[in-house]
């Protein structure tokens, strides 16, 4: 890099655009998307798809919703050629859909294109050729009227041409390439030299795509351009205005959420956001923005994964981990205080039945919207909080930890994880949880406990090793766990009471089976929490108790 910028770059020019209005607006509904994943996102690969990865793509683009979809550059090459006719032959445009072509300004090119329509039900001729300063001046080395000229001649080729495909419904779309780096006096000025020869009516409108080929100036300015434009445009009414952003300088939504603002009706973009250098506007970001606002996209990523993966397969690119909605770590918080603010979130949300509107913190979108699962919300590293943990334990296990057991385990968990360096899994934490408690099984160890009353007098008999010996106690009191307690006390175990006592079943079903969460307190005063299990309710506590006395002991020595 150069420590004076300016010398070799220089900042992009403002609009001159007085009262604008596009600042005060808000979206209120979804605009008209065109998928151009087969076009402009498949000659973007390195491997560009062959017929059958874009039937499959062409289907999920059908199934995710779009109407509107740009096939391909059928006079490009025979596979894009090939496409189009199998398309039309094998009668795989459902009757709501119409598929678009795109095709520069050149007469053989033209000829070919409307070859491949023929038998189309509805389709839209894409036309392009590039306007701003710089490709005319190094690319063509035109004069601006020259240019007009082309796009004119371009125009007239096709609606020269249309008898050809008389059973068909075809519309015209007009693109300035490099909208966004011309003059806008002058992409006016095309556009409506394209509109004087194509005629366009309000019923039989003009599609007039004004890209953002190349980003270069902020969103703001973009969206000055398209408001611009919009208010200058003679015949406005007999126009449909796209928008096609390209994401050079990372603001590829922002750019299209402000161009709808400042006047746009239909937006042009891939799925993931794939396409030329840094990709085409990712349309499933901005339609899931606009139903975050509770605004119905009409676009449905009901089955994200699905998508995803149809998408990886036929394009060959990845989607990454953190890309908004689609992302494998979008719907995951690894920090403690996320995770407790997510659980409190998610609680008091299905405490209202799933009825109240989404206010959940960190998550924009509930993730079952999209197909995916409470479950992946949470995961565990070292920086996870016992909050996290918990939850954990608690939505994939049923183990319901009491809050202060929680603080007890949340550290040692977290120290566990820290020295595997690595996020853990669900089951992962659960086998901590069961070798710190529910295993603990030194220095006593529970052999057999059998205890009966009634009216508040329980007797116990029990047999349990004790560094490697037997023991055989008895005991009584108000309850068997009482008992218990009493019958170790008198075998010479070092006393303690419990402090704490929770219980429940874990599943259901004749497997089912109860955990107890036991506290005891030492007479030192140290306090120790255990685990136990069993499929019997009572013996369930009883090894809980065993499990937290035999922590209390370690932990004095
Ligand atoms: O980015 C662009 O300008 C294009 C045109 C062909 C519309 O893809
Ligand atoms: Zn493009």
């Amino acid at each position: 890099m150069i420590s004076e910028p300016s010398q070799k770059y220089r900042p992009f020019p403002p609009v001159a655009l007085s009262n604008r209005q596009w600042p005060s607006r808000t979206l209120t509904h979804a605009p008209v998307w065109c998928s151009v994943d087969l076009r402009d996102g498949n000659q973007a690969l390195a491997v560009p798809m062959n017929v059958s990865q874009k039937l499959e793509l062409f289907e999920a683009l059908v199934r995710c919703g779009f109407k509107e979809i740009e096939v391909g550059f059928p006079a490009a090459s025979n596979t894009e050629f090939a496409f189009m006719r199998r398309l039309i032959e094998d009668r795989r445009i459902p009757e709501d859909v119409t598929v678009q072509v795109l095709v520069q300004a050149r007469e053989d090119l033209i000829e070919r294109t409307v070859e491949s329509l023929k038998g189309v039900r509805s389709a839209i001729i894409h036309l392009y050729n590039s306007t701003s300063p710089a490709q005319r001046r190094i690319v063509f080395g035109l004069e601006k009227p020259q240019i007009v000229e082309m796009a004119r001649r371009g125009t007239q080729w096709i609606k020269d041409r249309l008898s050809q495909l008389s059973g068909s419904e075809v519309r015209l779309e007009y693109s300035p390439e490099s909208f966004s780096a011309t003059e806008v006096e002058f992409s006016l000025e095309v556009c409506e030299a394209v509109m004087d020869v194509w005629n366009p009516t309000p019923e039989r409108k003009i599609i007039l795509n004004l890209p953002d080929t190349v980003e270069v100036a902020m969103p703001n300015v973009y969206a000055d351009q398209i408001e611009w434009f919009c208010t200058h445009l003679k015949r406005r009414d007999c126009a449909i205005i796209s928008v096609h952003t390209h994401n050079d300088r990372g603001t590829g939504t922002a750019a299209t959420e402000l161009a709808l603002l400042a006047g746009a009706e239909r937006v042009e973009g891939t799925l993931f956001g794939n396409g030329e250098r840094t990709g085409n506007l990712d349309v499933i970001t901005v339609a899931l923005n606009l139903y975050m606002h509770g605004i119905a996209p009409n676009l449905d990523f009901s089955d994200m994964h699905a998508l995803l993966e149809v998408y990886e397969r036929c394009t060959g690119m990845t989607v990454p981990a953190r890309h908004p909605y689609a992302g494998e770590l979008v719907f995951t918080a690894f920090s403690g205080s996320h995770q407790d603010a997510i659980r409190k979130g998610l609680a008091a949300w299905e405490k209202t039945g799933g009825r109240a509107v989404w206010d959940i913190p960190y998550l924009t979108i509930d993730p079952s919207d999209l197909g995916r699962k409470y479950q992946e919300v949470i995961r565990v590293n070292s920086q996870s909080g016992k909050g996290g943990v918990a939850y954990l334990l608690e939505s994939e296990f049923g183990i319901e930890l009491p809050k202060d057991m929680q603080r007890e385990f949340g550290p040692l968990a977290n120290d566990a994880v820290d020295a595997l360096g690595r996020e853990v899994t669900g089951a992962e934490l659960k086998a901590m949880f069961w070798k710190e408690y529910v295993e603990c099984l030194e220095p006593l160890q529970l052999q057999h406990f059998h205890a009966d009353g009634t009216a508040g007098v329980f007797r116990c008999r029990a047999s349990l090793i004790r560094d490697g010996v037997r023991l055989d106690v008895v005991g009584e009191g108000n309850g068997p766990i009482a008992a218990f307690v009493n019958a170790l006390a008198s075998s010479g175990v070092p006393a303690f009471e419990v402090t704490e006592y929770r219980e429940h079943s874990l599943g259901s079903g004749t497997e089912a089976s109860a955990i107890s969460y036991i506290q005891v307190r030492g007479a030192d005063g140290r306090r120790s929490w255990g685990a136990g299990v069993s499929t019997h309710i009572e013996l369930a506590s009883i090894h809980g108790v065993v499990s937290a006395v035999n922590r209390n002991l370690r932990s004095q020595r």
